[in-house]
């Protein structure tokens, strides 16, 4: 038998540092760490975060192997996030792990943070089979993918201002619930009614698959402000804003996944990413198993920003034969850098 991939994986993009350990695509351990401090901001701090990520890797990292019950000399193949996301809070990750890669002499494996969303759906027990449609919607990014086959994807749409988790973000914001928006926004909508008031949602001319979540966050900010909102609020009006507010959002989605899903004739559907933890999102997808479509959305830890999820895309990167141009590519041998774009998705 061929000597086990055993994978140290690192997330440190945003405000997470997490930290996992997987043997041959399953994870034995995810530390994740969220890190609270932003909460006094009422947003990440960029500056915080890197700090954050220095001062907790190290331990977060024993803590993960001995979790998985993995000596260091164990691992064969390192893993980090190395674009896109906060440059400071990505070079503190991608840094420790190719030390980490370099002093154990193993390869390196940098991931596209926006792909790892998307292969999270393949650390279930079940698996989509190609093609499929993955729905990424996290607080940065929203986007439509048809998946042809492990990273050969052809973006159909994505969004033209805010990410779908933004603009839960701006929304708890606006009603001074807190952040992040959208747990507590799920939370609240579950007590609301979703016919309270009807929130537009703009349409694109240029492409039917495009979002734009800005118009909807300024349509509630001018409902709050019409309705006198700071002197009428109680928890019935915020349940109802929240439950219209978040429908409105879920049918967008929904709308134009199952319009690109039937256009591609395509019968897998992911949905990943921090939004994919939104209870009434899964009750709406899920509804569709069994009625001609399979449905894959990750296990709550893996929905929100961890390091399983990037350790699962390096091990299919790593495994996959076409890949390996790539990994000579970008291993450690030459270097891998921290990109700002996304020419890599
Ligand atoms: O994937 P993620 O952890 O980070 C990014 O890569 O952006 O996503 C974080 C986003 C936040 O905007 C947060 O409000 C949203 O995911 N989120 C949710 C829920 N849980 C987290 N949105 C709606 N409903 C939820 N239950
Ligand atoms: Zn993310």
């Amino acid at each position: 038998m061929s000597e086990a991939i055993n994978i140290l994986a690192f997330e440190t993009s945003c405000d997470e540092t997490s930290v996992a350990v997987l043997e041959n695509g399953k994870v034995l351990s995810n530390i994740i760490l969220s890190q609270e401090y932003h909460l006094n901001f009422g947003g990440v701090v960029p500056e915080i975060a890197s700090r954050e990520h220095l001062r907790k890797i190290a331990e977060l990292t024993e803590e993960a192997l001995e979790k998985a019950g993995k000596k260091i000399t164990e691992i064969n193949l390192v893993a980090a996030t190395s674009e896109p996301g906060l440059i400071g809070a990505i070079l503190i990750g991608l840094n420790f792990a190719k030390s980490t890669a370099a002093t154990l002499n193993v390869p390196f494996v940098n991931v596209n943070h926006i792909q790892a969303h998307l292969y999270s759906s393949f650390l279930n027990e079940r698996k989509p089979n190609f093609p499929f449609i993955g729905l990424i919607v996290s607080g940065g990014h929203t986007l439509i993918v048809l998946v042809e086959d492990f990273f050969k994807h052809k973006i159909l749409g994505t969004t033209a201002d805010d990410a779908a988790g933004e603009a839960f973000d701006k929304v708890a914001k606006m009603m001074g619930l807190g952040y992040p928006g959208g747990p507590i926004i799920d939370r609240r909508a579950k007590e609301g009614d979703k016919d309270f008031h009807k929130f537009p949602i703009s349409r694109l001319k240029d492409s039917k698959y495009n979002f734009s979540f800005s118009g909807i966050k300024t349509s509630v900010l001018y409902y709050l402000r019409n309705n006198n909102f700071e002197q009428n609020k109680s928890d019935k009006l915020i349940n109802d804003i929240c439950a219209s507010f978040q429908h409105a959002i879920i049918k967008t989605l929904y709308d134009k996944v199952m319009l690109a899903a039937k256009e591609y004739g395509v019968r897998d559907i992911t949905i990943s990413g921090g939004v994919s933890a939104n209870s009434s999102l899964k009750e709406t997808f899920s509804a569709l198993n069994g009625k001609g479509y399979n449905i894959f959305i990750p296990d709550f830890i893996y929905t929100t920003d961890n390091a399983g999820m990037i350790g699962i895309t390096a091990y299919y990167k790593y495994t996959t034969e076409k890949n390996k141009e790539f990994l000579d590519k970008e291993s450690l041998s030459t270097h891998a850098r921290p990109r700002l774009d996304y020419e890599n998705f």
